[in-house]
């Protein structure tokens, strides 16, 4: 064996799937091949975290935990790995310390002994509660570094967040190139200075997409690099990672020789093959676009994402206005790397700039977060003028305060509130992160109706009237063309993928639906009394005095007159409201824009309807202007 034996993670069923198959590889597809996979003598096994613990939740009705435990007994030789988003652990945003702590304690129980974490922003105060509960339990803390390139993110900065890492206690350091950006000779210096001054194992991450990663693995073995990430030809490339069989032939015979049986990966790739073969999946491809990440250094699923928001709005010839503001937007807000969460939030604020000509003039709910410190520390400061534009008088510091305690709920109160649903510690962990999605999930468990994970999935057979297409970005832009735009009712992007699902509505008989909300028919006779009042819509004048204006929706989206279901609305009829002064709330592409008065005036008339769809430029208010 070769004296400096360069280790390899399979991520085939983590990340390679999370990349190419919009994560909806289900447990008994692993299970016939785990065993095989296990002979191979790989550093680790990929198996769990990142988005996939949401995915068995919410798409694939499994219990997260139970396909662990069960891919664990199919792989008792070779450890198994998980991604973990830091204080977010495998959710969107923080959670409580109490919860990270059982959650990693539960995780490793169960089977998991490498932790890879990492943090959107590099901020080591969202990596602190993982890596403590990781000591805690003995398993292997591997921290990673968020790779993006900016003027303040330069060797020096990733030497110091690295030396921080260091200090928790890390066993190998990660470096994480989720976007691709990385070129061979970067990541020489980079691997060469962190094996030279912190003098921990280096494992590099990188996705191929530009194709870049395979070059950036062989500068950074000759570096030091001791482990790197591959997956199974079928799920390789394009946004995922590098194949591993092609990686251990360009290594065999060299000093770094991985020693690993090339006739038993490519049976393992068979059995893969044919998997993506049944469910219709898409080999991982570069297309133009992925290589011009070079230039423009917006991530395939990102590019995918904002292809979707304009899509939606009809406006997708505008999308080189909007890739030439990213750059814009994220200098503003402090350089923050372009992964999830940070991905949507900018990109979806370059959007809003771009479509309504007036940067800064909308922004989500998530973007105020984030500038006022709630997802951690930014990169660098934000632009001053930004700053205030965003808070005006208020303090960021109580916007932060209040965007973190709502999500902060105990161990303790998530267990008092799922009560005897939950039957076990991991249940409890599953309510705390995924609430919604868990109690589902236990409540057909406990009536017996949640199939056996080992079944192979079902996919129904169309009990709407619309249908699913998984496309890459090259395909929608030629949907989009042969489609009549009218038809395309909504677009989903897979968060860390280039999976862009799109629904439209099948042409089918018209069904007897109930009237809409809005109608102004009569409403039914069995209508319960204590229903809300009918919109304003249902009531408005057929004439509207001159001087009333209108407010209009920039954007398509979902129309809410309040922050939240129980809250009070921004506005009432009659309110008088002034300029900037929040007046409602559209959700588009999962984040909540807030929509401001241009002016001051008196509410005369609300048009929009809480929780329905609203059209770009549709009136959402008529105001009466004041002085
Ligand atoms: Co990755």
């Amino acid at each position: 064996m070769a004296e400096n034996r360069l280790r390899i993670m399979d991520t085939t069923i983590r990340d390679g799937q999370q990349s190419l198959w919009a994560t909806r590889m289900t447990t008994a597809e692993m299970l016939p091949i785990l065993p095989k996979m296990d002979e191979v003598g790989y550093w680790a096994i990929e198996a769990w975290g990142g988005a996939t613990f949401d995915s068995c939740l919410r798409f694939l009705d499994e219990d997260p935990w139970e396909r662990l435990r069960l891919i664990k007994a199919a792989c008792p030789n070779t450890p198994l790995a998980m991604l973990v988003r830091g204080q977010n652990l495998v959710g969107y945003h923080h959670y409580a310390p109490d919860v990270v702590e059982k959650f990693i304690e539960k995780a490793h129980e169960n089977g998991i002994e490498v932790f890879r974490v990492f943090d959107a922003l590099n901020d080591i105060d969202n990596i602190r509660d993982c890596a403590a509960a990781i000591k805690k339990v003995g398993a292997h803390f591997e921290p990673a570094i968020s790779y993006t390139r900016s003027p303040v993110h330069t060797l020096g900065s990733y030497l110091a967040y690295a030396r921080e890492l260091a200090d928790l206690g890390a066993d190998s350091l990660c470096i994480k190139d989720m976007a691709g950006l990385l070129v061979p000779y970067r990541a020489a210096q980079l691997v060469s200075a962190l094996r030279t001054e912190i003098g921990l194992p280096v494992h590099m991450h990188c996705h191929f997409i530009g194709g870049m990663a395979s070059a950036n693995y062989l500068r950074g073995a000759e570096e030091g690099a001791e482990i790197i990430d591959c997956a199974h030809a079928p799920l390789a490339f394009g946004n995922s990672q590098p194949a591993v069989e092609m990686t251990v032939s360009s290594f065999a015979g060299s000093p770094f020789d991985t020693g690993l049986d090339l006739d038993l990966l490519f049976e393992i790739a068979d059995y893969w093959d044919a998997v993506r073969k049944k469910g219709h999946h898409q080999r991982g491809i570069t297309t133009l676009t992925h290589m011009r990440i070079y230039k423009h250094q917006i991530p395939g699923g990102m590019m995918s994402n904002l292809v979707g928001q304009l899509d939606l709005q009809n406006m997708h010839e505008r999308l080189p206005e909007v890739v030439a503001e990213i750059p814009r937007v994220r200098k503003a807000v402090g350089y923050p790397p372009l992964v999830t969460p940070m991905s949507q939030i900018v990109g979806t604020q370059a959007v809003m700039n771009v479509l309504t000509g007036k940067p800064w003039s909308i922004i989500s709910k998530e973007m105020r977060d984030y500038l006022a410190g709630a997802y951690g520390k930014t990169p660098a400061p934000v632009d001053e003028e930004i700053l205030h534009k965003v808070f005006g008088d208020t303090d960021p510091r109580d916007v932060c305060e209040q965007a973190r305690s709502s999500q902060l709920k105990s161990y303790a109160d998530c267990a008092a509130e799922i009560g005897d649903l939950a039957e076990s510690e991991e249940d409890v962990l599953s309510y705390a992160l995924f609430p919604n999605e868990a109690r589902s999930l236990l409540e057909r468990r406990r009536a017996g109706t949640l199939k056996s994970i080992t079944d192979p999935l079902t996919v129904p057979e169309s009990d709407s009237n619309e249908e699913e297409i998984e496309m890459n970005v090259d395909q929608i832009r030629e949907l989009i063309e042969a489609l009549d735009d009218s038809s395309v009712a909504e677009v989903t992007i897979k968060e860390g993928s280039g999976e862009v699902t799109l629904r439209k509505p099948v042409a089918v008989a018209p069904a007897p639906a109930p009237a809409p909300v809005a109608a102004p028919a009569p409403a039914p006779a069995a209508a319960p009394a204590e229903a809300p009042a009918a919109p304003a819509a249902a009531a408005a004048p057929a004439e509207r005095p001159a001087t009333w204006k209108a407010i209009t929706c920039p954007m398509v989206g979902t129309f809410y007159q309040a922050a939240a279901p129980d809250a009070a609305p921004f506005v009432k009829l009659g309110d008088r409201v002034n300029a900037g002064q929040t007046v409602c709330i559209v959700e588009a592409m999962k984040l909540m824009n807030e929509i401001t008065a241009e002016e001051s005036g008196i509410i005369r008339e609300i048009c929009g309807v809480d929780g329905e769809p609203v059209e770009f430029d549709e009136p959402l208010f008529y105001y009466e202007p004041v002085a």
